[in-house]
């Protein structure tokens, strides 16, 4: 049967980096992976992460099965993250979180929740959106469909286009919304903007779900909430997927949660015994640690206190690349406006560079980014800095 199998095409992002590894240039620099880096190149383990682990393993008395959702601790965390503990959202308990394996576990499982109990919903998202979005909502059998998000020109928000398309949502459709710091163009609405986008989809009857991978990589934690805690308004339902990859730096450990808000907490109760069929019947239930790690932290003041520290030293070195990319842009004298580098938040950037001069960049100078031109600015470095502008010159 293998026989007649033809190669899938490799992942458009992985698949850099794995052409990155073979790359033998001891120069090469590669932008394109989703993770964060220190000035070093190097993607740490948090401190605080550490110590959690450490407690874990010394307290740790069994490896028995978490439940179908995870554990209570842990979902009781992520919404009181995500709210604030005193939101009503939180209080009168209409929310139920189930921890997953990872944004990408969420996210499925909110697909295959949807289409089992909602199957005719088409799911919308971004034009540009992080490329597995609609991979993962139509291998669960999902329609999909586009709204315009990213104007090129101004290197900034299409509202107008946005707004025009999510008007003709029907009722009962998904809208996948990035929670902040875009990926791939880095560009979020302001908090006047999020009030016209959450009018128009709550008013079409649709569900708002809220794809939530980089909370405190923008402008701050309570900052990053702003699209989440103006969609939450009184008796409005929604769908949230997590992500504690980036903000914990636990990429490889896979912990995520998928948090629904109903009406009220009974319609969450039953909703959340639906979800447990679709977890029950894809991995049975979470792993367990990346979790445990995360309850861990934001359970203990000392621990919380220093993720809030390590959380703001990545976000301002993240920060601080961006200023010095359009510094340093701008003193190449291009003709064009950089400032745009630094009006987007979180670790992604559009360069507006066309494909052929990202393959330029990879063929002469070594530098790896996806080809649609977005570039990891936590790759930078103060250090490598010179040579990347240089380069993009040279192809620009
Ligand atoms: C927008 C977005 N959503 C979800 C994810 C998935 O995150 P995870 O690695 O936790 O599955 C990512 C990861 O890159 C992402 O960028």
């Amino acid at each position: 049967m293998f026989e007649q199998v033809t190669a899938a095409p490799p992942d458009s992002i992985l698949g850099l980096t794995e052409a990155f590894k073979k790359d033998a240039r001891p120069e090469k620099l590669n932008l394109s992976v989703g993770v964060f880096k220190d000035d070093k190149g190097r993607t740490p383990v948090l401190k605080c992460v550490k110590e959690a682990e450490r407690r874990l393993l010394e307290g740790e008395s069994s490896k028995t099965y978490l439940s179908i959702e995870g554990s209570p601790e842990y979902g009781r965390a992520v919404r009181e993250l995500m709210f604030g503990a005193d939101h009503e959202i939180v209080r009168s308990n209409r929310a139920c979180t189930a921890q997953c394996p990872g944004g990408t576990g969420a996210l499925r499982v909110a697909a295959d929740f949807v289409k089992k109990l909602f199957p005719s919903a088409t799911a919308w998202f971004s034009t540009p959106t992080w490329p597995n979005h609609q991979g993962i909502f139509k291998s669960a059998g999902l329609a999909v469909a586009s709204y315009p998000y990213f104007d090129a020109a101004k290197n900034g928000l299409d509202l107008t286009g946005m707004i025009a398309a999510l008007n003709t949502v029907a009722a009962g459709d998904v809208v996948v919304l990035h929670g902040c710091c875009h990926n791939p163009s880095g560009v979020d609405p302001t908090p006047e903007q999020w009030t016209q986008i959450a009018d128009v989809v709550l008013g079409r009857g649709a569900l708002p779900l809220l794809d939530f991978a980089y909370q405190g990589f923008g402008r701050g934690l309570k900052e990053d909430s702003v699209g989440l805690l103006t969609l939450a308004r009184p008796g409005a339902e929604m769908l949230v997927a997590s992500s504690f990859s980036k903000n914990f730096g636990l990429y490889n450990e896979r912990v995520g949660a998928l948090t629904l808000v109903a009406k009220d907490a009974a319609v969450a109760e039953t909703a959340l015994s639906q979800i447990k069929t679709c977890i029950r019947t894809n991995y049975s239930n979470p792993p367990s640690h990346g979790g445990a790690v995360v309850a861990t932290v934001l359970n203990d003041a000392t621990l919380r206190q220093q993720w809030d520290a390590e959380l703001a030293e990545m976000r301002n070195r993240i920060n601080g690349m961006r200023t010095l990319f359009q510094k340093t842009m701008e003193s190449r004298k291009t003709g064009r406006d950089w400032s745009f580098i630094t009006q987007q938040t979180g670790m992604f950037s559009f360069s507006g560079l066309k494909p052929e001069q990202v393959d330029m960049l990879r063929d002469k100078f070594a530098i790896y980014i996806v080809r649609d031109g977005r570039i990891n600015v936590a790759g930078m470095s103060a250090e490598t800095m010179d040579r990347l502008c240089d380069a993009i010159v040279a192809v620009l």
